[in-house]
């Protein structure tokens, strides 16, 4: 079977993607399959280049990869891909509208604001919602233009700078409390991993990538927390329609559990948390991308 690792693309998280496909690569079993990376810069490049293989193994991350533009590419050009359909895909990367249908379907999740330019920029709105916030891209990712405020004096320019990474941003309020991740393998949840960021207050880029960042291991809940947790997992995942596999990130405050977002096409990086995750289930990182090329082609 040919498979196409695409990896790179034209999202902020370029670099966490090209780690990811190069985990990837180096894990995919060489008996079972013909493997051909394509590494994509550009958009256009992604045609002629996956022509051909047989499934597209999505190593993307963010805009034009995570977001259903690719998938939809695919699905034009009749090519099998990993993960999600183009609809959840969106809906995935959008947190404004992730959040608003774990609202619906009766998901907790932290209470916020959602601006779509300068002129939404309100320091009451803020005031209603209360400090400590966090101000992020709608769309982003890996923690790239996310910053945590602490009072009226630092908001102009997180909002300016998470503005300078996406068109919209959100305002939420801050949750102090256990970073917990739920990764989801064909509707199965993986075990809970819990995060102790090293040096951040919060789980940044550095914490998630830099060796000795974070602590991130499996931990035992209560039971009655652990019941809240997979239900809030498997709502979004469901609520979501995502499909094959994500990965729902939540903090735990005074035992329960608010929902961050869902990734789609969570890292595959060497310091990822699916992978952990899978690891604790009894699964090596070949045998992982076994199960996820051979869901997405039923
Ligand atoms: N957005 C990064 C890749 C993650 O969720 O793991
Ligand atoms: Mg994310």
């Amino acid at each position: 079977m040919k498979v196409g690792v695409i990896m790179g693309g034209v999202s902020s998280e370029y670099e966490v993607s090209m780690n990811s496909g190069r985990e990837i690569l180096k894990n995919l079993d060489p008996n079972k399959y013909e493997v051909t990376p394509i590494v994509i810069t550009k958009r256009e490049e992604l045609i002629e280049q996956a022509k051909g293989i047989d499934i597209a193994l999505l190593a993307l991350h963010g805009a034009y990869g995570e977001d259903g533009t690719v998938q939809g590419t695919l699905e034009t050009m009749g090519i099998p891909y990993t993960g999600s359909g183009v609809l959840s895909s969106s809906i995935c990367m959008d947190k404004d509208l992730s959040k608003k249908l774990m609202r619906c379907s009766g998901v907790n999740t932290a209470d916020w604001l959602c601006w779509d330019s300068m002129k939404d920029y309100s320091q009451e709105a803020v005031e209603q919602i209360g400090y400590p916030v966090m101000v992020k891209p709608c769309s982003g990712g890996s923690s790239i233009g996310m910053e945590k405020v602490s009072s009226s004096e630092e908001l102009l320019s997180a909002v300016q700078k998470a503005f300078a990474c996406d068109q919209s941003i959100l305002i939420e309020s801050y949750i102090r409390g256990q970073e917990i991740t739920c990764s989801i393998l064909n509707g199965e949840m993986l075990p809970v991993l819990g995060i102790t960021s090293a040096h951040a207050e919060w789980f940044d880029y550095s914490a998630k990538y830099e060796d000795g960042g974070a602590d991130e291991r499996v931990i035992k809940l209560p039971a009655e927390v652990y019941e809240r947790v997979r239900d809030a997992a498997l709502t979004c995942y469901k609520a979501l329609k995502c499909s094959v596999y994500a990965r729902v990130d939540m903090l735990i405050k005074d035992g329960i559990p608010y929902v961050l977002e869902v990734n789609t096409l969570p890292g595959m990086t060497k310091a990822s948390l699916l992978p952990k995750s899978a690891q604790a289930a009894g699964y090596t990182f070949s045998g992982l991308l076994d199960e996820i090329i051979s869901l997405s082609l039923t």
